[in-house]
């Protein structure tokens, strides 16, 4: 199942989204059909990849494979508690708090994944507090504790969770993964829970304080990397961008370019870099000004088509940050959704912020380092 997923916690994005749907493309028995093959290779295959990856690599940081679902969600398996349940997470670069389905929920969005049972984990602490978070789609509403979570190879003791007794609303009934594990600054993490990556952190596990990551387009093959930076997944240098502004993984922009011509962002801008958020959004007016130029036109609720003939001559688009220049080529801002059918990746958002999403991602490797509060960005491989 195709779902569209902003992840990215609700604080400046406080006016909501344009533009919410849950599925395109493709009809729902099919995606159900391939939903269900998927799962079937997964249970025999995901447990050989993750001992490989965490065995090679472990001198240089510590692995996390993520799953790719349509090129619209990543996630990875966690374990918490004692003995561990395992749950799918989004690792969410736009939000900051960690959370998972309490047994106890009995929201659609609940029942449809795996959920969290206190009562059988001999390490889970209530603190007594409840806790809501609303995201740019989608809200949870829960209980506060902690557990041991592990994460990886990782051993995080004592890490403070949400368990959500309530998923109102669809988005959340449809995505692959369970739960959301936030990985920006503690200035968002909704009532000041410290996040994982601060704990690992704290407790000195990290070898370095910056985590990477690569979105690739395969099912298998994309990776978190705590503590270390990879360079088999990029080519060409690391360009390094300061933090802007540390609650998100912000940084300001300084234009979009096409074409030799600056078109929006003309006095720059502000940007996240967001794991979380499947496509690319921005402003609404300034992204209908994005969608003009590359002959897009509406077909409904802010869904834009384009001509699959046309996208081999379409512009780049620049995203110029830091004085450098990141190019998208249009084989990754749009996308075939189905039989002579083609889609612009740029979403509309009633927010002031652009947020560089999955689409921005794929194509270049992202170095989130809280050591120095800068992002690096390198041509993927
Ligand atoms: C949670 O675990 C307890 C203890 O094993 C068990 O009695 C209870 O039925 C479980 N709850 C659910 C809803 O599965």
């Amino acid at each position: 199942m195709k779902v569209l997923v902003v992840l990215c916690a609700l604080f400046a994005l406080s006016e909501g989204f344009t533009r919410v749907h849950l599925q395109r493309g493709k009809k729902m028995r099919q995606l159900l059909r391939e939903k269900g093959l998927l799962e079937d290779f997964l249970k025999h295959h995901h447990y050989d990849i993750s001992t490989k990856y965490a065995h090679s690599f472990a001198s240089q940081g510590v692995y996390e494979p993520l799953m790719n679902s349509f090129d619209t969600e990543y996630y990875g398996t966690i374990y918490i508690g004692t003995p561990p349940q395992g749950f799918n997470v989004a690792f969410d670069t736009g939000s900051s708090n960690l959370w998972v389905p309490s047994v106890t929920c009995q929201s659609e969005a609940c029942q449809n994944h795996r959920m969290f049972n206190a009562s059988k984990s001999s390490t889970y602490q209530s603190a007594g507090t409840t806790i809501s978070i609303q995201y740019g789609m989608g809200s949870m509403a829960g209980v506060v504790g902690s557990d041991i979570v592990l994460v990886s190879s990782f051993i995080d003791t004592n890490q403070p969770l949400a368990l959500s007794t309530s998923e109102p609303g669809l988005v959340f009934a449809y995505v692959e993964f369970d739960g959301i594990l936030g990985l920006a600054y503690p200035d968002i993490a909704v009532e000041g829970l410290i996040p994982v990556f601060d704990n690992l952190m704290l407790k000195n596990l990290v070898k370095q304080h910056l985590f990477s990551v690569y979105l690739g387009r395969e099912v298998f093959g994309s990776m978190l990397i705590f503590g270390g930076i990879d360079e088999s997944y990029f080519t060409g240098p690391i360009h390094w961008i300061p933090v802007s502004y540390q609650g998100y993984w912000q940084i300001s922009m300084d234009s979009i370019i096409v074409n030799g011509k600056v078109i929006t962002c003309e006095s720059g801008c502000q940007a996240i870099v967001d794991t979380g958020t499947s496509l690319l959004a921005g402003p609404a007016a300034e992204v209908i000004n994005l969608q003009k130029v590359i002959g897009a036109t509406l077909i409904q609720y802010g869904e834009f088509k384009v001509n699959c003939n046309d996208i081999p001559s379409l512009p780049d688009i620049i995203f110029v940050i830091n004085g450098i220049q990141f190019p998208l080529p249009p084989s990754a801002y749009t996308e075939q959704v189905g039989q002579g059918e083609c889609q612009s990746n740029f979403q509309a958002t009633a927010s002031y912020l652009w947020i560089l999403g999955d689409v921005f991602i794929r194509e270049y490797y992202s170095i989130f380092d809280r050591e120095n509060n800068r992002v690096g960005l390198a041509k993927s491989v």
